[in-house]
């Protein structure tokens, strides 16, 4: 910082002054008009800018715009030479006397970090100004976690806005106007990255076709019999999300209807298909939870069991999966949610029941139930099916989605449900080498559970991605049919 014994004050005519390509030139018309109440009271302006040698301003520009306005004299302080990024510093620490915008901030961070000589990932307690520099961020910059998602927000916001460096702008600015939080800026910022990413890399029509695993990549409601054969069970869980849109298909997304009447009448067509490619006395498991809008319960598993009915399912059984963790809701006038229904469907009395399910269990197939990830075993989930009750722990999207980005794209797809769910459903209606569907498959946890316990699988949605992280999830045992 530049030695303030050096100031001198001295009044100029403000036309003299040139502003520091630093300084921000916009007018706030409010304060503007504060100053000029100011100044009509004490006939002068009070408060001096600061001005390099050469009379560049690193201050003020209110106080400039005013005195040139009204044609007085304006008080200055000169504080000498300084280097290019001492003025930076200068503007915005001189800046600290209103609030910050997040752009400032962030600006006066990267100065003073440059100004220090830090560089990322190097340790501050040994760099020979590093104590110094920390004090100062803490002091004046503040929170450091909302510099770095603003650092993310700033250094993506072009590629976000599809190299539309206006748009990026514009939208920056938001930021600074508190339309935007940063908070809302990043995860927005974030996931446009995602989209554009995954829009290069994953291919529109992506499909797996082996004799083991299939993955079809259609609107499941125009699946056929020549395309999935006849299956013995069906497994699946469709998205109710009651207006909220949680993928990123458009239209052909069943499940964001806006009321339970319509979400139901859009199911119809789905489960016609699973009734054509159903073998007689196979199963359908349906996951269905229900959801509160506009203060209110939707009641979406009961509408759509009247629904099935009405279509000539028979229920066979009505599991409840009890989650360990549920989602915790902002509501205190009702408990929290901690479960959803598995409807066993069948076409007829007459359908297979694999009685012997527990003895088939191998030892190594993974289960999420209390186990670490070295002691998997599917025994503990004989304890957890008890009087129509399963309880599982939460299901985690974090490996999916590390995988696949490994694999060079994002995996954005949240709901899934815990492998022990589907696991289950197969092991009870099925036998080995039995080929089991899931019309709604997302990222094939499906799958997963049917071919560790040696049964067939065929995946199917609407969404690419989906497919694409499907083919991660199921890699292994597709390179094992492809080999
Ligand atoms: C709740 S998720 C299923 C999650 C899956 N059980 C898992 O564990 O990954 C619902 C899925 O239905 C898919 N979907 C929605 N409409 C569809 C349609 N018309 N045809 C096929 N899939 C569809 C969505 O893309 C989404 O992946």
């Amino acid at each position: 910082m530049v030695n303030n014994t050096l100031c001198t004050r001295q009044y100029i005519d403000a036309t003299l002054i040139k502003p520091s390509k630093y300084l921000n030139t916009d007018i706030d018309e409010e304060y503007y008009q504060i100053l000029r109440e100011n100044v009509r009271q004490h006939n002068k302006v009070l408060e001096p800018v600061y001005v390099t040698n050469g009379l560049v301003a690193v201050s003020g520009m209110h106080r400039i715009h005013l005195c040139k306005e009204l044609n007085i004299p304006l008080p200055i302080e000169n504080i000498g030479e300084v280097s290019p990024e001492q003025e930076e510093l200068l503007v915005l620490s001189h800046d600290l006397k209103r609030p910050l915008k997040h752009s400032e901030r962030y600006r006066l961070y990267e100065a003073i970090r440059r100004h220090h000589n830090i560089t990322p990932g190097k340790r501050t307690d040994l760099v020979a100004n590093g104590k110094e520099y920390k004090a100062i961020v803490d002091k004046v910059v503040g929170n450091d976690k909302y510099i770095s998602r603003y650092k993310f927000i700033t250094e993506n916001a072009v590629a976000a806005f599809n190299g539309d460096e206006a748009k990026a702008a514009k939208y920056l600015k938001e930021i600074d106007a508190e339309t935007v939080s940063v908070c809302g800026a990043e995860k927005y910022i974030r996931a446009q990255v995602k989209k554009i990413v995954n829009k290069k890399v994953i291919p529109e029509k992506v499909e797996v076709i082996t004799d083991w695993v299939k993955l079809l990549h259609k609107d499941s409601r125009l699946l056929t019999i020549e395309e999935t054969g006849l299956v013995d069970a069906i497994v699946t869980s469709p998205h109710y999300g009651f207006g909220r849109i949680d993928y990123d298909n458009d239209e052909e997304n069943v499940g964001c209807e806006k009321d339970v009447v319509s979400f139901t009448d859009a199911m119809n067509p789905f489960f016609k298909t699973c009734w054509n490619i159903l073998k007689d006395d196979g199963s359908l498991w349906v996951v269905i939870g229900d959801c509160v809008r506009d203060g209110q319960y939707q009641n979406a598993p009961e509408h759509f069991l009247l629904m099935m009915l009405s279509m000539g399912w028979l229920v066979n059984d009505k599991i409840i999966w009890n989650k360990i963790a549920p989602q915790p809701t902002s509501e205190f006038n009702r408990t929290i949610c901690s479960y959803e229904y598995i409807y066993h469907f069948t076409k007829s009395r007459d359908f297979v029941y694999n009685r012997n399910w527990i003895n088939e269990i191998p030892d190594e197939t993974i289960t999420t139930l209390g186990h670490t990830e070295t002691t998997y075993h599917l025994r503990s989930l004989v304890d957890k099916v008890k009087n129509s009750i399963i309880t599982t722990n939460k299901s985690s999207t974090a490996a999916i989605k590390k995988k696949c980005e490994d694999h060079g794209f994002y995996c954005t797809h949240n709901a899934t449900y815990p492998i022990d769910i589907p696991l289950y459903c197969i092991l009870a209606s099925t036998v080995p080498g039995d080929t089991v569907l899931d019309i709604c498959t997302g990222t094939s946890v499906t799958g997963e559970a049917a071919v560790q316990v040696g049964r067939k699988f065929i995946g199917c949605d609407i969404n690419n991605q989906y497919i694409q992280a499907s083919k991660v999830r199921l890699e292994k045992y597709i390179n094992e049919q492809t080999d």
